[in-house]
């Protein structure tokens, strides 16, 4: 029988398509989320794709009184837990609200979680952890460090949860180091569907191409890379979604916590992402170079080794893909579908 889990933040981009990997594994899930950063009809389109409605707790995830509603209401066998803001400039400017939401709320879920018995947690963090890296690809025991407020938190949330593991042994913890989510679930139904302007990278360039942006500025081409812009391992999402599912199976099989990247261990640059796009939308946007972005590093590339090792994972859909799926989501999206 299929586990029943805990998806907080369930209904934005990462753990709606996490919920149908996991319908299609035979689990279920039921989502917790705030829609503060989600549209309200991702149930009723995750409903659609997956053939059976979603149950759904509008809410905050450091509402205690809340959490113990919920977790008085199911039996849940494991949590996945994406609740956070994770806009990393964002946090420069509010670095008290960043360690509220991120750091609060994940101490708020877990004592719930340990007051009812559930010890398996899934829990989503950041290449961003890594700082600026030393060498490339980089394997998850390289130096550790935190350049903004939301690695900070995220770095927090990490060592939280292996303190609490290391005092009480029932704690069975999967963290998840995402490097560059992009692209979008198969039917074009959900996808990256931010409720501010976009600052990263695929999300932009689908503005320019419905038109809403002149261009693409390109931040940097003199960069220490192949041509000169920035290297990124960029991981489609329905992949990272399989790769929560291997993280959830590997702790109901009682294999243990584990730390591990989710990425391709492939580098593909700002100007190479815009070609594959423009492959996708079927002709030239416009872009142009600009000034480097303050904070970004040349390259972040993954080391996916350990994933495939421990969990049998490996992300296998191509750049094309992934463009291919934004734009068919952006686009329709943009005419109401
Ligand atoms: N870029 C541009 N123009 C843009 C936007 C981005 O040239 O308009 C470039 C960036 O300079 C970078 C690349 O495209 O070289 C990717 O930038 P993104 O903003 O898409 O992604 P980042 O790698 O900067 O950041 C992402 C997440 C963070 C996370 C980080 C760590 O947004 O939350 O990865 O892996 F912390």
């Amino acid at each position: 029988m299929g586990a029943t889990v805990l998806l907080t933040g369930g209904a934005g981009y990462i753990g709606s398509h996490t919920l149908v990997a996991l319908r299609a594994a035979g689990h279920d899930a039921v989502l917790l989320d705030d829609f503060s950063n989600a549209r309200g009809d991702v149930p009723d389109r995750l409903a659609r794709i997956t053939g059976a409605p979603v149950t759904v707790w509008r809410g905050d995830v450091r509402d205690r009184a809340l959490l113990a509603r919920l977790f008085a209401a199911h039996r849940f066998d494991a949590v996945i837990h994406f609740a956070a803001l994770k806009a990393v400039g964002e946090s420069v400017e509010r670095p008290l609200d960043y360690i509220d939401v991120n750091v609060t709320g994940l101490v708020a879920l877990a004592q719930a979680m340990r007051a009812a018995g559930v010890f398996r947690l899934v829990f989503s963090s950041t290449a961003t952890v890594y700082g600026t890296p030393e060498a490339w690809p980089i394997p998850e025991d390289a130096a550790l460090r935190h350049e903004s407020p939301y690695a900070f938190t995220k770095l927090t949330c990490e060592e939280a949860l292996r303190q609490a593991a290391a005092a009480d042994p029932r704690w069975q913890v999967g963290i998840l180091r995402y490097f560059n989510p992009v692209g979008a679930h198969e039917s074009a139904l959900i996808g990256e569907d931010p409720q501010q302007p976009p600052n990263n990278l695929v999300p932009y360039i689908g503005e320019v191409a419905l038109g809403r942006r002149p261009a693409l500025r390109v931040f940097g081409n003199d960069w220490p890379t192949p041509d000169g812009t920035g290297l990124r391992d960029y991981i489609h999402v329905e992949d990272l979604a399989e790769g929560h599912l291997r993280s959830l199976e590997h702790l109901l099989a009682g294999r243990g916590g584990h730390v591990v990247n989710l990425g391709t261990g492939q580098g593909t640059s700002v100007l190479e992402m815009l070609a594959a796009y423009e492959r996708a939308v079927g002709r030239a946007l416009p872009h142009e170079i600009a000034p480097r972005r303050p904070g970004d590093v040349a390259v972040l590339v993954a080391d996916p080794s350990r994933a495939a090792a421990l969990l049998g994972f490996r992300a296998r859909r191509t750049i094309d893909a992934m463009c291919a799926s934004a734009w068919a989501f952006v686009s329709r999206r943009a005419t109401g579908g």
